[in-house]
C-alpha cells in the first residue's frame, strides 16, 4: 500500500489507526499454495494474529480456512461465516469443558497432553475425529518467548511419550485422524520444518486412519528490507518431495496442513500514529507518538524490530536519528537509532509489520482506547472496528459508592 494511500487514511479515520492490505494478504495466500503446487495443502489461517472479523471474512472467501485457540476464537469465525468443519482448535492446556464446548459446535479438536487424550476418550471414544499435537524436540522460533517445539516447551505431547499415546489411542479405540505440530514463530530455517517432519512422518507409521499432517505456522517474514525470510519455493520443492515419499510408504494420499499467522497478515498491517512531541534531548530526539506498547506491544515483549516511515515527509531523505517512543505512563520504545526525515509535531508515522500480533494483543493499559481498524481491498476502504470510546472501558465495572 503506498505511502498517499495510508497518510489519506489517516486523515479520514483518524489516529491511532491500524490499516490491512487485503491484496497483499492475498497475494501471501497465493504465495504459501504456489510454493505447494503438486500436493493437496489446506491453509488454516492461525486467527490468534489477527482476529478482526472482516479480515476472518476476507479469509474464508479466498479459501483459507482457520485454526482457534479458544471457544471466542471459534465464535469469531462462526460470526465471519466458516462452518464447524473449516475450523480447528489447537488447545493448549485449555479446562477439559472447552473441549467440549467446541466438540459440541461440531468443530475438530487438536489434544496436546495425555490427561485430556484420556478424558476423550472417556467420554467420546471413537465417536469423534482427533487430532493430537506432538512435542517434535526440535528447537524453532525466532526467540525462546516464541519457540514451541524444543524440548522443554510446553507445548504438545513429547513424541518420546509415543507408547502412553498408542495406549490411550488403542484402549478407548480413538479415531486420531491427525498429527499436528507447531515449533514455533519466526522461524527463518527452513530445516528446522524438514526436520521435525521427520519426526512427524516416524511417528504417523503408528497410526492407522490418518487423514492430514499439520505442520503448524511460523514462517519467517520481512520486518525491513533485505531481511532474512524462510525461503517458501525450496521449504516447497524439499517438504513436498519428502511428503510424498512418505504418503507411499504409509498408503494413503494424506492432506498436508499449515497454519500461518505472521506469514499471511504481518505485512499487510500498518499502525498509524501521529507525531506528538519531538524532545530533543542531550543523549537523542526522541518523537513521542500517541500511541504505544498498549497498541502495539511486539518491540517492548519480543524486542521485535518494526519499520517506520514518516508519511507526511514521503519522499524525503532520511537527515536524522530518532528514538520513536509511546506515549505510556512507562518506558516504551517503539523504535530506536531510525534515519528518518526531519520529523515535526504532527507528522503522521506508519508502524509497518503491524498486521499480526498488533490489535489482537492491544489493552485498554493507562484506559486508553484501543485504535479503530481499516480494511482496503481491490480499491476499496472499509472500517472494520469502530474507535472505543469511554462507555467500552466503563462497560462491565461495577461502581461501588463508599
Ligand atoms: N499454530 C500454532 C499452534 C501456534 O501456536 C501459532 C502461534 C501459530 C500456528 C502461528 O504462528 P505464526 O505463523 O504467526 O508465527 N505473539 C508473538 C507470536 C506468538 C505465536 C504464538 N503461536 C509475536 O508477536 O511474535
Amino acid at each position: 500500500m503506498d505511502n498517499s494511500t495510508l497518510l489519506n487514511l489517516a486523515g479520514t479515520f483518524g489516529t491511532p489507526l491500524y490499516v490491512y492490505d487485503g491484496d497483499k494478504i492475498e497475494e501471501k495466500i497465493n504465495a504459501l499454495r504456489g510454493a505447494f503446487p503438486d500436493i493437496r495443502i489446506k491453509i488454516k489461517y492461525a486467527c490468534k494474529a489477527n482476529t478482526n472479523i472482516s479480515v476472518l471474512s476476507l479469509m474464508r472467501s479466498l479459501g483459507v480456512e482457520v485454526d482457534v485457540v479458544s471457544p471466542q476464537e471459534m465464535h469469531l469465525a462462526f460470526k465471519a461465516g466458516f462452518s464447524p468443519d473449516q475450523i480447528t482448535f489447537t488447545s493448549s492446556g485449555v479446562g477439559f469443558e472447552e473441549i467440549e464446548e467446541c466438540l459440541a459446535e461440531g468443530v475438530l479438536v487438536n489434544v496436546d497432553n495425555l490427561s485430556a487424550l484420556e478424558k476423550f476418550g472417556q467420554k467420546y471414544g471413537n465417536t469423534r475425529p482427533l487430532f493430537i499435537r506432538i512435542r517434535p524436540n526440535v528447537q524453532g522460533g525466532g526467540n525462546l518467548k516464541i519457540s514451541t517445539g524444543h524440548g522443554n516447551s510446553k507445548f504438545g505431547i513429547p513424541v518420546e511419550q509415543k507408547a502412553e499415546i498408542l495406549r490411550l489411542v488403542n484402549q478407548y479405540n480413538l479415531n486420531i485422524v491427525g498429527l499436528h505440530q507447531h515449533t514455533g514463530s519466526d522461524i527463518k530455517d527452513g530445516e528446522t520444518f524438514l526436520q521435525a517432519a521427520e519426526v512427524m512422518f516416524e511417528l504417523a507409521m503408528s497410526f492407522g486412519n490418518l487423514q492430514y499432517l499439520d505442520f503448524g505456522g511460523g514462517f519467517k517474514v520481512a520486518y525491513r528490507e533485505g531481511d532474512a525470510v524462510t525461503d517458501m519455493k525450496d521449504l516447497g520443492e524439499k517438504l513436498s518431495a519428502r511428503f510424498r515419499d512418505f504418503c507411499k510408504a504409509y498408503g494413503r494420499e494424506l492432506e498436508l496442513w499449515f497454519e500461518p499467522g505472521k506469514f499471511l497478515v504481518s505485512e499487510s498491517g500498518f499502525l498509524l500514529a501521529q507525531v506528538n512531541v519531538v524532545k530533543n534531548n542531550p543523549n537523542g530526539t526522541l518523537l513521542g507518538l500517541n500511541t504505544g506498547l498498549n497498541h502495539l506491544i511486539r518491540p517492548m515483549m519480543y524486542d521485535a524490530y518494526h519499520d517506520v516511515v514518516n508519511l507526511s515527509k514521503a519522499g524525503r531523505p532520511a537527515e536524522k536519528k530518532y528514538n520513536v517512543v509511546g506515549y505510556m505512563c512507562e518506558t516504551d520504545d517503539i523504535a530506536k537509532d531510525r534515519d528518518l526525515p526531519e520529523t515535526a509535531e504532527g507528522d503522521i508515522l506508519a508502524i509497518r509489520n503491524a498486521g499480526a500480533y498488533g490489535f489482537t494483543m492491544a489493552s485498554n493499559y493507562n484506559s486508553r482506547f484501543r485504535p479503530a481498524e481499516v480494511l482496503v481491498y481491490q480499491g476499496k476502504e472499509y472500517l472494520i472496528r469502530e474507535r472505543e470510546t469511554l462507555e467500552d472501558i466503563l462497560k462491565n465495572q461495577v461502581l461501588i459508592t463508599f
